[in-house]
């Protein structure tokens, strides 16, 4: 059935307490819950009460503690309706259930991963362990006590505080946990087994003591060090930039090997994957370190953005995803480099959000309707929907931004709540209307900017004419002209901001444009010489610009832009764009690609030590083939873009052979590794100067060094990329692959890279490797990382090998859904949407695409979650 945003009504009945007690047990867990129910003020005494359930068998049920007779109630595995309830308003109602934790293999509600019990609760999941009101607007006090043989599970862990434990009979054992705090079910948690720990300290902003504990498989706790460490820095930032506190006298992390997304904020009790929390120098790369530092600031962050206020319903899961993104994307840019930070995120953005927005799949920030709100994880409601809360920034200024968050979090603080709520917080605050805004959560699609410019020497007057182009209406949404602020600078010959003497045309408050109508004509007077504009400084907002500005343009932002962050999108278009043209008239691969200009602009930044080696790094970074691919927009041919990307790659590297040569070898390390920001910039610098040494001169034999004589992953793993990629059936990578596999083979988290790198070597064959590599001993069908190394990574990250004309890819990747969809539907939904853009590949190949999804489609018994994504991926 369709959920509609319009249809949200409060429910009859609330829940003011619930106790839940487990006997755990792997294949026949028991559960007892006792709600304490209480009729809503004015809803007649004899309302039905319709408690949601997932696959559950109802084992016995109570009323104020007597049996309930059949004939006043109905169980089906969906649904417990009970009927003839007491007059009174309130009564306790006690639910038995019995679970199979170990058949779970959705990994939602209670289930094992590697002989530890655990839970996943969010979205849907707590009515998989009873049945219960299941949305996020009923705040209920838990309490939980857990049985379990000591030998099975030494260790019991739930939400807030431990309140009691001791020794049972026969080798069992019990804790109790108190969460003082009223929460909705999804951020329930229980994790029961036999764990190691590494346990801290954090002193709060007004003294208070916190015990931090992250539990990980016994053995790795060494690998526990920088997330503990990340999140001490976590908590102090968050207090420091947001004045929020923790509240409870506990915070654990628990860290488990099956985990269907990257963690989960569970109030004082997050489970995380542990590929998210594990981390030394042998085993993990710099982008995991950056990784685990983000998504431990991420789940921490909830705990207010979240938790202590959560979401009216499920249409709301920007307020708290939106909002939490861009509070862990403004931590990470503390801790680390801004511009290089906002350079990552819009690439990140650009890449999996705007072809969601541009494809079948694409939806409000906001949702309006789904049939199965886990496929509504996504790029535009975590990452759009951070840049709406970025935007809200741009346009109300830090102070009042601060401002008005701390009013929503002081009259919210205990509710669920809603995007209006959110909204109507920064309006109060700053006075500011933000009427027209609020369309960014409610248009679906990324609007384009059209620009054009011009200089009148002699009136000294240049204007700005900029349209707003809206992608076609679509049923139910709005469509009107947004409000979009534009944060820009006219740039001068001597790398400076020009200043006017007066302004028509567009609101213009310090360095921001805000557009609101669909054209405006914007004249800049006393404007002394012709200036460059420079536009979407820092990406103020997530849109387009087309036509974007000329070569000679941006070669000169490029080159004197002072925002830095500003040069980079200029070089990135300018290379982009060159890149796009040789595609398009079908330029023999042995011509140049780039322009002599654009390359002596990247051997200028690749050399000048005034940069940040990361920020270096990324201007020599070339867009990747699928950037490539989104910005051609249609009638793809993979081969072509991937032969053209090639030959730039070679080009750049015969250009720049001795500065690269310089560089790989200047920036050799002299000191053991540390995953600090300036130490991972040297690194990268580092490994993209190889790269290019490597494609210029054809052969791989530096990459065979580098991976011989690297000390860490990152080094390690960029080089076996190089030489899979480059080189994959040269016997020195073989021996590469070979070697990796035998120290690592007991570490699923790192052979997860062994797969990938294999995974994405270009190319027709690496069907068959992947084949084969299903096979591995380092594989399973059964854990989501595994999955997405494998499958995903080929499906996303291999154009050639993927899209083979012959339709073997489409084929080979339906055929694998079909089979993980009868295990976990969460997971074959997320992988069918790697098919999102099949409809701007050429003809022959959309055609093998459209096949294979259409004979998916035909299989029996397919997951409400993959048939969804299946059908609007066709429709
Ligand atoms: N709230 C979690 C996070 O962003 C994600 C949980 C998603 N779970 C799901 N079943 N879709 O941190
Ligand atoms: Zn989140």
């Amino acid at each position: 059935p369709v959920i509609r945003l319009e249809d949200y009504r409060p429910s009859d009945y609330l829940i003011d307490t619930t106790g839940l007690h487990f006997t755990l047990h792997p294949t026949a867990s028991k559960v007892r819950a006792v709600l304490a129910v209480r009729r809503r003020e004015g809803v007649a005494s004899g309302a039905p009460l319709v408690l949601s359930g997932d696959d559950l068998a109802l084992d016995a049920l109570r009323v104020d503690g007597e049996a309930w007779p059949d004939e006043h109630h109905t169980a089906t595995p969906d649904a417990l309706t009970i009927r003839n309830l007491p007059d009174a308003r309130t009564f306790v109602i006690e639910i038995e259930t019995i679970l199979d934790p170990s058949a779970n293999k959705q990994l939602m509600g209670l289930y094992r991963s590697s002989d530890t019990y655990c839970t996943q609760c969010e979205a849907e999941g707590f009515r998989r362990i009873t049945y219960y009101l299941d949305r996020p607007d009923i705040l209920s006090v838990f309490t939980v006590r857990m049985e379990a043989r000591v030998e099975d599970a030494p260790l019991l862990l739930s939400n807030g505080n431990r309140i009691e434990s001791g020794l049972l009979d026969n080798g069992w054992h019990y804790a109790v946990w108190h969460d003082p705090f009223p929460k909705p079910s999804y951020l329930f948690a229980l994790v029961a087994g036999n764990l190691g720990v590494v346990k801290d300290s954090f002193t709060t902003m007004s003294g208070r003591q916190v015990a931090l504990e992250i539990y990980v498989e016994h053995g790795k706790e060494p690998r526990a060090g920088y997330a503990m460490d990340a999140l001490k820095r976590s908590m102090r930032w968050d207090e420091e930039v947001f004045g929020r506190e923790y509240d409870l006298d506990i915070f654990m992390i628990v860290a488990v090997s099956d985990f269907n997304m990257g963690a989960m904020e569970n109030k004082g009790l997050n489970i995380f994957n542990d590929k998210y929390v594990l981390a030394d120098a042998r085993t993990a790369t710099d982008a995991d370190y950056a990784n685990i530092e983000a998504i431990i600031a991420h789940e921490y962050f909830h705990n207010w953005t979240g938790n202590r206020i959560t979401c009216r319903d499920w249409f709301q899961l920007c307020l708290k995803e939106g909002l939490t993104v861009f509070r862990d994307h403004e931590f990470s840019a503390d801790q680390r480099s801004r511009t290089v930070k906002r350079i990552s995120e819009v690439k990140l953005l650009k890449a999996h959000q705007f072809p969601e927005d541009a494809g079948p799949l694409a939806h409000p920030v906001r949702p309006r309707r789904y049939t199965e709100i886990n496929n509504f994880y996504t790029a535009t409601v975590y990452e759009k929907g951070s840049e709406v809360v970025r935007m809200i920034r741009t346009i109300l200024g830090v102070e009042q931004f601060r401002k008005g968050l701390d009013l929503y979090f002081e009259r919210h603080d205990g509710d669920a709540a809603t995007i209006e709520d959110f909204l109507r917080a920064f309006e109060d605050a700053s006075g500011m209307d933000l009427g027209q805004f609020s369309l960014w959560y409610e248009q679906p699609g990324t609007p384009n900017l059209i620009v054009a410019s011009e200089y009148d020497a002699q009136a000294q007057r240049f204007t700005l004419r900029v349209d707003q182009k809206l992608k076609p209406p679509v049923e139910g949404a709005p469509h009107a002209p947004m409000h979009i602020p534009v944060k820009f600078g006219l740039v001068g010959e001597a790398s400076v901001d020009l200043t006017w003497s007066a302004v028509s045309g567009a609101d213009i408050s310090e360095d921001v444009i805000h557009l609101r109508e669909p054209r405006h004509e914007i004249v800049f007077y006393g404007i002394a010489e012709r200036p460059v504009a420079s536009l979407l400084r820092g990406f103020s907002a997530p849109v387009t610009v087309f036509p974007e500005p000329d070569d000679d343009a941006l070669t000169f932002l490029a080159r004197n832009d002072p925002d830095e962050y500003a040069r980079w999108q200029a070089l990135a278009s300018l290379v982009t764009r060159q890149i796009k043209n040789a595609v398009a008239i079908g330029m023999p691969v042995s011509g140049p690609v780039l322009g002599r200009t654009a390359c002596e602009v990247l051997m200028e930044i690749a050399d000048a030590d005034g940069y940040e080696p990361a920020y270096r790094a990324l201007c020599l970074t070339l867009p990747g083939e699928n950037d490539v691919a989104r910005e051609i927009g249609d009638d793809i041919d993979p081969e072509v873009v991937h032969a053209i990307h090639r030959a730039a790659s070679r080009q750049l590297g015969a250009h720049g052979e001795t500065l690269f040569a310089r560089l790989y070898h200047g920036l050799a390390p002299n000191s053991a590794y540390s995953p600090d920001a300036e130490s991972a910039g040297r690194r990268s610098l580092r490994n993209i100067a190889l790269s290019y040494l490597c494609h210029a001169r054809a052969e791989i034999d530096l990459a065979a060094e580098a991976f011989a004589a690297a000390d860490n992953m990152t080094d390690r793993a960029h080089a076996l990329g190089l030489l899979a990629h480059l080189a994959p059936t040269n016997q020195a990578t073989l021996d590469a692959l070979d070697s990796f596999r035998t120290e690592f083979r007991d570490d699923p988290i790192v052979m997860d890279k062994w797969l990938m790198i294999q995974a994405t070597a270009p190319g027709a064959t690496t069907l068959e490797t992947v084949r084969k590599l299903t096979a591995e001993p380092a594989f399973s069908w059964d854990n989501p990382n595994r999955i997405r190394s494998l499958i995903g990574a080929f499906a996303t990250g291999n154009p050639t090998g993927f899209n083979r004309a012959d339709g073997e890819g489409y084929r080979f990747l339906c055929e694998a859904i079909a089979r993980i969809d009868a295990n976990n539907p969460q997971v074959s939904a997320r992988l069918l949407t790697a098919m999102r853009s099949w409809r701007n590949l050429e003809s022959g190949r959309r055609e093998q695409a459209r096949a294979a999804m259409a004979a998916l489609a035909e299989r029996k018994n397919l997951s409400r979650d993959l048939k969804d994504i299946l059908e609007r991926t066709l429709a």
